[in-house]
């Protein structure tokens, strides 16, 4: 499964980038406006520390506005993905954007017929918000199953990035599921390595080697 970061922060991406394993990197309005600097210059940024699909997310909501930008942001970068949400406009752009080799995360995706036309529109990332299907009492893993059967029902090439991620546990269900991307938050990444007896072991083997000398 390739890991991506779910961040604009970029001191938490050069932190991370170093480690070797983080596969690409997703961003999105809230997370770009949260810096405070403009989304060129970050998305440059990002684009030089990670070698990956790095996602930017357009602000226009209709056909043509989407297309301008997209068209502009795959300007920026070979390894830019333009984020798209999931709308009629975002998968009519979709497809052009597809058809002119330009690779398209369509996001904001919350069920299956979504997922499935995101497929058909040609995306190469398609981004189903887990966390936010939690917060209202549904189950965002049970539509990453289902995606996953539903994509490989028809072989389609589209790659299912688990986004909104929002604990360890949603990583491991990514995992389990098949998708092929979970796209962590830097807080939920750096869990991910930890447990309690790993910790307790290596003290306990560190004090006997200790002993003995
Ligand atoms: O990549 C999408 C992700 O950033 C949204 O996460 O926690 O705002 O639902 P969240």
């Amino acid at each position: 499964m390739h890991i991506f970061l779910d961040t604009a922060n970029l001191e938490e991406i050069r932190k991370h980038a170093t480690s070797g394993l983080i596969d690409g990197v997703t961003t999105n309005p809230s997370l770009i406006a949260k810096q405070g600097a403009d989304l060129k210059s970050v998305i440059q940024e990002i684009t030089s520390l990670v070698d990956g699909p790095i996602s930017a997310e357009v602000l226009a909501t209709d056909y043509d506005g989407m297309l301008k930008e997209g068209l502009e942001y795959a300007k920026w970068h070979e390894n830019i993905c333009v984020k798209l949400p999931c709308t009629d406009d975002g998968l009519r752009a979709c497809k052009t954007l597809a058809d002119q080799d330009i690779k398209v995360n369509m996001t904001l995706v919350f069920s299956i017929n979504q997922a499935l036309l995101c497929a058909k529109a040609g995306a190469f990332l398609v981004s189903p918000f887990v966390g936010r299907l939690d917060d209202i009492g549904q189950s965002g893993m049970d539509l990453i199953a289902d995606i996953v059967q539903v994509y490989d029902n028809y072989g389609f090439d589209t790659m299912i990035l688990v986004a909104s991620i929002r604990h360890p546990e949603h990583v491991k269900m990514a995992a389990l599921y098949g998708a092929d991307i979970a796209t962590i938050p830097t807080k939920v990444f750096e869990k991910l390595s930890k447990h309690p007896l790993t910790d307790i072991g290596l003290e306990k083997f560190l004090a006997d080697a200790k002993k003995k000398q």
